[in-house]
Order: structure tokens, then sequence, then C-alpha cells
């Protein structure tokens, strides 16, 4: 395979005289794509990508992700920017319309969204269907999946006001649906949506608030729980947010393609590591313990990992690392965790693993999980909740993403082709002449 400088690679089949050239696509930043898009018809070939981790599966103009840099840009506006100076719900517009709103359509975006925070009151006995114990992903993975149900007045994909309108539903609604599936398995009255206050603030209300008293949402608490959304809206094309695309696809309507991606989702090697997190320092349990734990990780026999080192695409640091450590401290400090020993073990961790020659050559550093769980630990969240948060916050990725999807003229059915290793043609033997 060749390429050339006027944006062309050139592919020739071993063997015979056959030679096909792949234009280059390329993008604002980051590295071009050769499109194969006509290669079987070419060459009679196609390509073998296990993973996808080589293959570009659509054009988007929404996340940018530098891995070696550790840059994460959304519409062009770095992550930390975004985490320190704007909302969640602002992020939320962006992602959807490509530029940040004016202070009028801000408004009435924030109008849009918290006017539909409540669920059908039908879909309340949706939950009596779950055993108390279900895990809240299952209660959340169903209850998306049903919200098509209640919305057969919205499912024309085609119509730009239904797409408008769905963003706003599931936008609004995943907080409700998550912070019942918690009361539910703690046997406590579902609380009511309040509009009046801020969508993170709404979501802690409905979460930690019983009728029988009133309830006080910390603005500290309020601001990390923002800020711990807006970390998690969108990550360009994972494996859950391919699974919404791939879904979407098919003209499936978008509640059903969200609820693909909460199951997609729901996996430990995609939204789990924050417990694993948690589970690891719980293991580890003194600071002396640190090095023999080092030991272990390094010694691949041991199938030890450090969790929450380490990612797919960044071979820096995750850049939402960064800012989770910070809310970390300041969440400790609003619940009055002095000496949080928890936190304590993390720092010394990372201190001493950044250090490390092993971790070091293989690039590997903390990533947004790292911190994470023990922000949640501390607000309070038991760690079945860890993923359902992340999945309330990718809503507004997935559905970002899939709206893109739906409006670009060049979208296809999503159909991955495979390389067949199976038996070849045979025939049938009947059952008596099979010995
Ligand atoms: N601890 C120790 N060694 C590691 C770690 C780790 N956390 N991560 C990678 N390595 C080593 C591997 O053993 C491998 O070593 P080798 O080259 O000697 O074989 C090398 O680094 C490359 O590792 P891969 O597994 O090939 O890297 P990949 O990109 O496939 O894995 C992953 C990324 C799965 C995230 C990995 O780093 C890991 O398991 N981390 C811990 C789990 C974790 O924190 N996941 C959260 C990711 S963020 C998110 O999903 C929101």
């Amino acid at each position: 395979m060749s390429s050339t400088a006027n944006g062309s690679v050139t592919m020739t089949l071993d063997g015979s005289n056959k030679s096909f050239s792949l234009p280059l696509r390329p993008g604002t930043i980051g590295p071009s794509v050769a499109d194969v898009s006509k290669l079987y018809g070419n060459l009679g070939i196609f390509t073998y990508d296990p993973g996808y981790g080589m293959t570009a599966s659509c054009e988007s103009k929404i996340t940018y992700i530098d891995g070696d840099e550790g840059v994460l840009l959304h519409r062009g506006y770095p992550i930390d920017q975004l985490a320190e100076q704007s909302t969640f719900l602002e992020v939320a517009y962006l992602l959807l319309n490509g530029d940040l709103p004016t202070t009028a359509e801000r408004d009435e975006f924030e109008h849009g969204v918290m006017r539909h925070t409540m669920l059908h009151e039908q879909l309340r006995r949706f939950y009596d269907g779950f055993r108390r114990d279900a895990h809240p992903m299952a209660v959340l993975c169903g209850v998306v999946g049903a919200l098509s149900a209640f919305y057969h007045d919205s499912l024309d994909i085609n119509d730009p006001e239904v797409r408008r309108i769905s963003a706003f539903r599931l936008i609004a609604k995943l907080p409700t649906i998550a912070a019942w599936a918690y009361k539910y398995s703690i046997g406590q009255p579902f609380m009511y949506p309040r509009n009046d206050l801020g969508y993170a603030e709404n979501f802690l209300y409905m979460m930690n608030a019983v009728p029988a008293e009133p309830y006080h949402v910390s603005p500290v608490l309020a601001r990390a729980m923002d800020r711990i959304f807006i970390l998690h809206a969108d990550h360009e094309q994972n494996a859950s947010t391919s699974t919404v695309r791939l879904a979407g696809s098919t003209g499936a309507n978008p509640f059903a393609c969200i609820a693909a991606g909460i199951a997609s989702l729901w996996g430990p090697a995609h939204g789990g590591a924050n417990e694993a997190v948690l589970k690891m320092l719980g293991e580890i349990g003194h600071k002396d313990n640190i090095p023999g734990f080092i030991e272990k990780v390094k010694n691949k026999d041991s199938h030890v990992r450090l969790m929450g080192f380490g990612h797919r695409v960044y071979k820096n640091y995750d850049p939402r690392a960064k800012i989770m450590e910070r809310t970390c401290h300041e969440v400790l400090a609003e619940m009055g965790i002095k000496d949080d020993p928890l936190l304590d073990l993390a720092m010394e961790l990372e201190r001493i693993a950044l250090h490390d020659d092993y971790f070091i050559s293989k690039k590997l550093y903390p990533n947004v999980d790292f911190y994470s769980g023990i922000i949640l630990k501390a607000m309070g969240f038991p760690t079945s909740m860890f993923t359902v948060l992340f999945a309330v916050a990718r809503t507004v990725g997935w559905i970002s993403q899939w709206k893109e999807m739906i409006e670009d003229p060049s979208q296809r059915i999503g159909r991955p082709r495979q390389v067949y290793t199976g038996p070849v043609r045979r025939d049938f033997v009947p059952l008596d002449a099979r010995g």
C-alpha cells in the first residue's frame, strides 16, 4: 500500500496486476482516513479490523479526542474550560446544536428540558414489576425502552420537531428514572421532580429527599454533580455510542436506541471501572502496602491491573481525571471529611505509579474513573448507582450523536462484513446416516 501527496492511498493486490486508489478524507484536526467504501467493487476484498480500532465508522463534528496529547474537545471547546465555566445543560445544548447558546437560547432550552422531567404516571407502575433487589441498570434499561410505548405521537424520526422533543424528553426524564430506580431499591417513596431546581440539583433532590421532611441540596454538591455530568457527557465513538448509532441506523426510535446504549454501557469493560477502583483501594488497605501491590501489578502472571489507570485512546493524562481530582477535594471538604483514607491512598498510589518505569514506558496514566468512585461514595451513592449516573450524563452524547447520524445524508444502515472461516458448502446428512 502506498500513499500519495494528492490525498489518496494506493492498494495493490499481491500476485495480480490489480490496484485501487483509496481517496483520503481529511478531518479538521487529527489523522485523515482512507475511504474503503468502493474497495470490494474494485479489488473484491473487505478490510478486517476486530474491535473497529482502526475504522472511522462515521463523520462527526461533535467530539474530538487526541489520545497522545490528552486532549478532549466538544465542538472545539476543551473539556476543562467547559467543566470550569459551563453547566451540564449548556454543554447539552452545545453537543446537540453545535454552538454555545445565547442567553435567550439557553433559557429556552433549559425551560424546554425542565418541563419534561415528569414521567407518565402509568410508567410509575412499571417499577412494581421489578424485584426489589434488581440492579438499577436493569431497571434503567427496561424503563427507558418502555418510553417508546408512551410516545407514539413522536416516533417519526424524519420530523425535526420530533427529534427535538425526543431529545428533551430523554435528557429530562433520565434523572427521574434513575432516582426512582434507587428509591425503589431502598423502599422509599418516589420523589417527583422539582422544575424550580437546576438539573443536577433536582437529581440530588429526587435521590436524597423524602416527603416527610424538607431537604436542602448543598450548592457545592450540586455543582460537583453537574461537573461530573459534564465530564461524562460524550466521548465520541465508544462502544455504547456506536451501539446507539448502529441501532439508530435501522430507523429504530430514539428511546429504543438509548436503551440499547444503556445495555452496552452496563458492561464492566465500559462503565464499571470506578467501582473496581474502590474495591482495589479497599484491598490495598494502607499506604505501606502500595509497593507490594505495584509489584503484583507489574507481574503479568498475577493478572492484577491498577484500576483507574490506562485507556484505549489516552496515552497521556486523561484530561477528565485532573478535574475529577479537584472535584474530589471540594466534595470531601463540603462533606466535612478530613483526611479521607481512601483519597490519601489514591493520591499516594498515583504518585508512586507516575514515577514508576513500568507505567511511564507503557504510557499508563490515571483515567476519569480513578477519582470518580471516591467522590460518588462520599456523596452517598451506592456503588450499584455509579454506572447509572454515567448513563444519565451520557444520554446527552448519545442523543446528539443519534441526531447527527439521522441528519447525515450519507447515512446508511450499519452492516459490517466478516471473514467467514466456517465449513465450506456440504450436503445435509440424515440422522440415521450419521452413525
Ligand atoms: N495496570 C497494569 N498494566 C496495564 C494497565 C493497568 N491498568 N493497563 C494496561 N496495562 C498494560 C498491559 O498489561 C499491556 O502490557 P504489555 O504491553 O506488556 O502486554 C499494556 O499496558 C497495554 O495494555 P492493553 O490492555 O493492550 O491496553 P488497552 O488499550 O487495550 O486497555 C484498558 C485499556 C482496558 C482501559 C486498560 O488500560 C485497563 O484495563 N485499565 C484498567 C481498567 C480501567 O481503569 N478502565 C477504565 C477505562 S476509562 C472508561 O472506560 C470510562
